[in-house]
């Protein structure tokens, strides 16, 4: 997508062939700042303190790690290490794990001398996957704007969202967030409410950036704001996107998306998930008991980071010293409550028949 005219993806290859150029998000919104990952270990903190985030972001980040890690030493210690370290970094986002055995599968039984060039070819050839993934979450999501859209003829769609899951979470275009694109391109009158998404604000200071660089009028809610307005006919429909897809279609996503999805249900409002194939684990039979959640330093929830006055960016405390926090970054919403799931395939139903539906090489395991 464009920032300020210029198109973006929000992981490339530096002009050297080799570094890797990444839009550094804890900067965002207020500095365009470019980090160039030189190492894995690079890679690997660049995840951790989400320089990158988003889960396939996550994933693609993680391939160009093993990446650079090769080109120190391609030797099995190093990628066995390599591997091991990033995939410590996040715990949730199962895109993660699926690019990691992705590329330990591409490289792993190669000589030594073919590795590094076989490694940076996957990651390459992912992040390619990932952008037309999206694109075709996009036109399925699209359709589903568009019949809400018909059926109030001249009117605004209003969608609320939660979090982050635009282009910048993504190589390019999103997921949740790539069907509202489409819509407004094609010049459908589309609203979206952002929530803030404490404690990291990502939809503040993401979405909200994003969504104003390309021009899709949108407005920041708090995140307790969203029930209310969904009483009060304000929301036609929510898109979020998830981290990791159980089985039985529960879905795990930034901490508060369950609270939406129960104000959703309460208030007849369809609840969507936008979600890649590589977000699926087929592994986890019931998301609510066995999906691992993050839990993040309690620092996110006493302090805010924002920018003062003077222009600086500050970090400020909000709470007395010495109060406690927690801080579970993902909450898992049982698929009762999702009305459908958005993929690259087509929708389906949150229920593991529907997915099997859309892919039915999964059914023997
Ligand atoms: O902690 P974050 O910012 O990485 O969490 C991101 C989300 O919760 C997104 O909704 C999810 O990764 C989907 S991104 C397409």
């Amino acid at each position: 997508m464009k920032v300020n005219g210029t198109h973006y993806r929000s992981i490339w290859l530096n002009q050297d062939g080799w570094r890797v150029d990444v839009i550094d998000q804890t900067r965002l919104p207020h500095e365009f700042e470019i980090v160039t990952l030189e190492t894995l270990e690079n890679a690997a903190r660049a995840i951790e303190v989400m320089q990158v985030r988003g889960a396939p972001l996550i994933g693609a980040t993680a391939a160009y790690g093993i990446c650079l890690a090769l080109r120190e030493d391609a030797s099995d210690e190093t990628l066995e290490a390599a591997d091991a370290r990033l995939r410590r970094t996040r715990p949730t986002a199962i895109n993660l794990m699926w690019a990691l055995d992705e590329m330990m599968a591409s490289v792993r039984n190669l000589p030594r001398e073919d590795r590094l060039a076989a490694a940076y070819a996957r990651a390459a050839e992912f992040c390619d996957q990932d952008v037309a993934t999206n694109e075709a979450i996009g036109r399925n999501g699209l359709k589903i704007i568009q019949e809400i859209a018909a059926k109030k003829p001249g009117e605004t769609v209003n969608i609320l969202t939660h979090c982050n899951a635009g282009w910048i979470a993504t190589v390019d275009w999103g997921t949740a967030l790539a069907p509202i694109y489409m819509a407004h391109d094609l010049g459908l009158p589309v609203h979206v409410w952002a929530d803030e998404t404490r404690p990291r604000n990502q939809g503040a200071a993401l979405t909200a950036w994003e969504l104003g660089s390309h021009g899709v009028p949108h407005t920041i809610v708090v995140d307790n704001a969203g029930g209310h307005l969904m009483q009060h006919g304000q929301v036609d429909m929510v898109i979020v996107g998830t981290d990791r897809t159980a089985r039985n279609g529960d879905v795990c996503n930034k901490i508060g998306t369950y609270l939406k999805a129960l104000a959703a249900k309460d208030n007849d409002v369809p609840f969507y998930v936008a979600l890649p194939h590589s977000t699926i684990d087929w592994t986890v039979e019931d998301g609510v008991r066995d999906i691992p959640i993050e839990e993040r330093s309690a620092e996110e929830v006493t302090h805010l980071t924002g920018k003062a006055e003077d222009g600086s960016i500050v970090k400020v405390q909000v709470s007395a010293p010495g109060s406690g926090a927690g801080n579970p970054a993902f909450d898992v919403t049982p698929a009762r409550l999702v009305t459908g799931l958005i993929t690259e395939r087509g929708v389906c139903e949150a229920l593991e028949a529907g997915l099997l539906s859309l892919y039915p090489e999964k059914a023997d395991g």
